[in-house]
């Protein structure tokens, strides 16, 4: 039986099974665009992306300081029969620092690397002027385990600009509304 993302993250509980849902959801929504995951970890969020994606018009880039999550990753593509996946691409880079140097829209963010305070707000600042009007980011581990993930989203994705949609399982999911 090869792998899957819900699988995935019951072995490895790197996210819960209401985040994959949401990512499904989000993806399924997009007909063309670009996807980016901040912080690769066991790749699991990338699989349901590459699950879902309707059309493969749709390209991933996953970003990671480590380069043994870019292989473990690598590893989960291959054990759900998805390997070298069509119009997908790793980043080995610090998540901000990847924002910096971008220079593409992007549709869906998922934040999902650092999770302090100083971390969040160093990836918000370096990605949300990528993000397409009517665009998702998906901040994960909007949790009180971690704190300062909540106290930089709190401060910096606010009306009118962006819009909270939901907060399911361990995320947050809001819209750039202009
Ligand atoms: C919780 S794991 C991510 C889990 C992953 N989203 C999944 O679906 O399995 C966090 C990942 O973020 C990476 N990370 C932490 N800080 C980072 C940074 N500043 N830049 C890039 N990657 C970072 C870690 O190496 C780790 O692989």
């Amino acid at each position: 039986m090869p792998l899957t993302s819900e699988s995935l993250a019951i072995s490895r509980q790197f996210c819960c099974i209401d985040d994959i849902s949401l990512i499904k959801r989000v993806v399924i929504s997009l007909q063309s665009g670009l996807v980016v995951i901040l912080g690769s970890g066991a790749g699991t969020m990338s699989l349901a992306v590459l699950e879902t994606r309707p059309t493969l018009t749709i390209g991933l880039l996953t970003v990671d300081h480590k380069e043994e999550s870019l292989a473990y990753e690598r590893e989960s593509w291959k054990a759900a029969c998805k390997e070298n996946p069509f119009n997908v691409v790793q980043s080995l880079k610090d998540s901000s620092q990847a924002g910096r140097d971008f220079t593409r829209s992007v549709d869906f963010l998922v934040i999902d690397s650092d999770h302090t305070e100083w971390g969040v707000e160093k990836d918000l600042r370096a990605w949300m002027k990528h993000i397409k009007t009517n665009g998702h980011i998906m901040l994960h581990d909007y949790t009180d385990i971690y704190p300062g993930t909540k106290i930089s989203a709190d401060r910096m994705l606010v009306e009118p600009m962006w819009k909270v949609i939901t907060t399911e399982g361990w995320s947050r999911l809001y819209q750039k509304v202009r």
